[in-house]
């Protein structure tokens, strides 16, 4: 028997879930209020896309010892089976194991849904979530594109639920410190920042597979969600999904936007005025088609550690550079006093000088190695903490939604080949910093064409 979900169904039986959504109102009345105050009173989560990060988010999880794992759901049966055998490992209990995500939602003993399908499969379980009365850790890029972010950060605020996003740089002690550094003016004024992602995939990139039959055990409509109906291929399916526009929004939205996070998150600035990307897809022969060589220029306004606002490069190349592992990623604050240099291990800080004779000058003047802390369960720590005391998280959805914003914006002025005034207010593009003619080209991918039968939930 098939287990593939038809869109019939999808729209005319997600039961209970479905009522919910349409009686957002009234469901808002029926949630239940924060969880009691015993600390040892344990989490009943559900992880819906259990794939490479459901694996990881699931043993941080399970590594609070807050939580029960009582349901796992994936459309492919292999990887739910994977998370099933990782759960009972653990914590001694089968989970149970869906395919259909609303099975999830529907389920009224679930506190806490996680999740961690590819990007654009994040909105639609999320928001059902919230409707539900469920809080929410959601992966980044927390949304496909920007008016689904829009949706998100509405949803999470109509239902009053804690929404985390998975920016667990955020949790990580050292980068905490360095923005105190930085936000106590120990930098100077700043008035530029970077962000770099490098790699060298050439010649081959990840090469190229034909189409073929959906593999067994696989919902694959399902899957493709939202996204256009096309046939079966490997490439543009679990891990490299995130190099197609389809589902993702390439290098940009999948690493940067934890590099881009810490720079606005430390500058306390909300989603940039102006964007200008050059960039495309020069060497890698794969069938991407998202960039493999790009760089965004981003004229940020002014915040309380910016009076004049700062620009932002990054750069991306992915067929010339060095690998993580030898400097081929960071974050770079340059102020008045000099730059600080931010990584996932540490940071360091090196001074400007006027007189190059000095040989004291120019040094490593302050700076934090923190090996072997482990952010992501920190971060998951924060996401249940708030969940108990209804605080906002460290990376909320409002505050990731400015960042990812920022990060899709880079590929809409890719896309449309021009330089985006942004603004904050309308959320949309325009041609003219005085934000007067609205960019038509750019704003198309603001949003993007939902599939039949797999539009968004209205807010
Ligand atoms: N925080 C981090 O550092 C970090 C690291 C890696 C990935 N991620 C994010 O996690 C997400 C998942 O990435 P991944 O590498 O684990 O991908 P993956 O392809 O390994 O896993 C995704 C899983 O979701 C499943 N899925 C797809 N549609 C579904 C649906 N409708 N219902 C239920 N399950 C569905 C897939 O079958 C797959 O098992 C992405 O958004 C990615 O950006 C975050």
């Amino acid at each position: 028997m098939s287990e593939q979900v038809t869109r019939r169904q999808f729209l005319g039986t997600s039961g209970k879930a479905a009522a919910t959504l349409a009686a957002g109102a009234a469901v808002h009345t029926m949630l239940r209020p924060a969880r009691a105050a015993d600390a040892n009173e344990k989490f009943n989560v559900a992880l819906i896309g259990c794939g490479g990060m459901g694996g990881a988010n699931l043993n941080s999880f399970m590594n609070t010892e807050l939580v029960n794992v009582v349901a796992v759901c994936d459309v492919d049966q292999n990887h739910l089976g994977n998370r099933v055998q990782q759960a009972e490992a653990k914590l001694g209990k089968k989970p149970e194991a869906v395919k259909d995500y609303r099975k999830v939602i529907d389920r009224k003993d679930v506190d806490v849904v996680i999740v961690a399908t590819p990007d654009h499969w994040h909105a639609a379980p999320m928001i059902a979530a919230v409707a539900a009365g469920k809080d929410v850790y959601c992966e980044k890029p927390a949304c496909h594109n920007i008016a689904e972010g829009r949706a998100m950060v509405d949803a999470a605020a109509k239902y009053r639920r804690i929404v985390q996003v998975g920016t667990h740089q955020r949790s990580a002690a050292h980068m905490q410190e360095a923005r105190d550094f930085i936000r106590a003016g120990k930098l100077g004024t700043i008035t530029m920042t970077e962000t770099y992602t490098w790699g060298n995939e050439a010649p081959d990139g990840m090469g190229n597979a034909p189409d073929e039959p959906s593999p067994e055990g696989l919902d694959y409509d399902m899957w493709l969600g939202a996204a256009p109906k096309r046939p079966f291929n490997r490439r543009r399916f679990h891990h490299s999904f995130r190099w197609y526009f389809d589902y993702a929004s390439g290098m940009v939205g999948d690493w940067n936007v934890h590099l881009q996070d810490i720079i606005m998150w430390t500058l306390e600035t909300p989603s940039p005025k102006a964007v200008s990307t050059s960039g495309g897809k020069f060497v890698l022969p794969d069938d991407r088609d998202t960039p493999d060589t790009m760089l965004a220029t981003y004229e940020f306004g002014p915040g309380p550690h910016t009076p004049s606002g700062y620009v932002q490069l990054y750069t991306m190349r992915k067929a010339s550079g060095p690998p993580w592992s030898h400097g081929g990623y960071g974050m770079v604050f340059h102020g008045t006093n000099g730059k600080l240099l931010m990584r996932r291990d540490s940071w360091e800080v090196v001074g400007d000088f006027k007189d190059w004779g000095d040989p004291n000058k120019g040094r490593r003047v302050e700076g934090f190695n923190k090996p072997g802390v482990d952010q992501h369960l920190d971060h998951v720590k924060n996401f249940l903490a708030c969940v108990r005391s209804r605080q906002k998280p460290i990376a909320s959805i409002e505050d990731h939604f400015q960042t990812v914003t920022a990060c899709h914006l880079a590929n809409v002025s890719l896309r449309s080949g021009s330089k985006i005034y942004w603004c904050t207010k309308t959320e949309k593009c325009y041609k003219d910093p005085e934000l007067k003619t609205p960019d038509a080209v750019a704003n198309q991918y603001v949003t993007r064409e939902y599939r039949k039968g797999y539009e968004l939930p209205k807010v």
